[in-house]
């Protein structure tokens, strides 16, 4: 453990959940959480099954400042004791982006604080060293509603992408399912729930990519399936949920232990497994990965499911590991950016 520990104030607006917490620690962790408040725009959004982006952007503007607030006095600090202020500048809504990223900047202007723009998804990748000082290299199997990758991390900024989705995020497909059986929004925990009360065997849905060489996902056909299982025959939501999730289970198995392969190749001593994003939070996806490390002799490190989902505390924590670093942090002049890949160089 470094002598010096830094204590961030972290911001996060990148889709439909405001947030903000305090942060404190050095790399490799674990870190101390002194305040974590996630708003959830969740009730805005569910009339339209899906984030609408103005929405989205408007409630950031109106909270924003409430939430940083809150997540100060609930930490006992103030700005003047933070080392600097972690926001996420990217991928994500740019509207939302743009308010967290602006309130950052003022903020660090008035309280002369560095700021640091974290990229979201390092923010998900790092978590696991916020709650349990992972140590690099590990495999990272982020799975979001927006991302499905599997990446070697080396380091903070040290990413090497091993598979990626052709179309569909895995979240996506949860969300288009629930959609399509007519469950509640966010889709995901709806289908799980659903999924306990169904047979995993009723339906034999497609497994795309399966069994192909390299570690890439694809969903887009099983999404296409569920929807005609739906249309042309009476099936119950909970059976479908069962057998949807179960063919989610059997891509994710294949595709990880692919990649678990190419892991071991670029990095023998490596053998630990992450789990980050709002999906890692399913039980059932848990239980299998977990199986799978024991068979594949890895060790298996996910998250609890409120630092699995959008939180500020990874953005904090993501700001710790640059300082860390040696990083004095970035100019006030950067952008945010609606597209910032995690790891853009193709493992060959
Ligand atoms: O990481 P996250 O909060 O936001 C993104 O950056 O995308 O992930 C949200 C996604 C949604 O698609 C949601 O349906 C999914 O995670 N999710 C789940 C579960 N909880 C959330 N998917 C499957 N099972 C769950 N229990
Ligand atoms: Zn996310």
């Amino acid at each position: 453990m470094a002598d010096k520990s830094f204590t961030l104030l972290g911001i996060e607006t990148s889709c439909d959940e405001t947030a903000a917490s305090v942060v404190r620690g050095a790399a490799p962790g674990p870190g101390e959480i002194l305040s974590n408040i996630v708003f959830s725009q969740t009730e805005a959004h569910a009339p339209y099954g899906g984030v609408v982006p103005e929405i989205a952007s408007r409630a950031h503007l109106e909270i924003v400042d409430g939430v940083i607030e809150q997540a100060l006095s609930q930490a006992k600090v103030t700005l003047a004791d933070m080392d600097g202020i972690a926001v996420t500048a990217g991928p994500g809504l740019i509207g939302g982006v743009m308010v967290g990223l602006t309130t950052a900047k003022a903020l660090a202007l008035g309280a002369r604080k560095p700021l640091i723009a974290v990229n979201h998804l390092m923010g998900h990748a790092m978590t696991a060293r916020l709650t349990h000082g992972v140590e690099f290299p590990f495999l990272l199997l982020l799975v979001s509603g927006g991302h499905c990758q599997l990446v070697g991390v080396d380091g903070p900024e040290d990413f090497r992408l091993y598979g990626s989705t052709i179309d569909d995020a895995v979240g996506e497909a949860f969300d288009k399912t629930a959609k399509i059986l007519g469950l509640p929004y966010p889709g995901g925990p709806a289908v799980e729930e659903a999924a306990r009360r169904g047979s995993p065997r009723a339906h034999d849905l497609p497994r795309p990519l399966k069994g192909r060489a390299g570690a890439d996902f694809s969903f887009s056909g099983l999404k296409t399936a569920v929807r005609q299982l739906v249309q042309d025959h009476h099936a119950s939501a909970e059976d479908v949920s069962a057998s949807f999730q179960a063919a989610v289970i059997d891509i994710l198995r294949d595709r990880t232990r692919i990649a678990m392969q190419m892991f071991r190749r670029d990095f023998p001593q490596g053998s630990t497994l992450v789990v980050a994003g709002g999906v890692a939070a399913n039980q059932a996806i848990g239980e299998a990965l977990a199986k799978l490390c024991g068979e594949e002799d890895f060790t298996l490190r996910v998250p609890p499911p409120r630092l699995c989902t959008d939180n500020a505390a990874m953005i904090a924590w993501a700001g710790v590991e640059r300082l860390s670093a040696g990083s004095g942090g970035d100019d006030l002049a950067i952008s945010p950016r609606a597209r910032w890949p995690l790891a853009n160089v193709p493992h060959s």
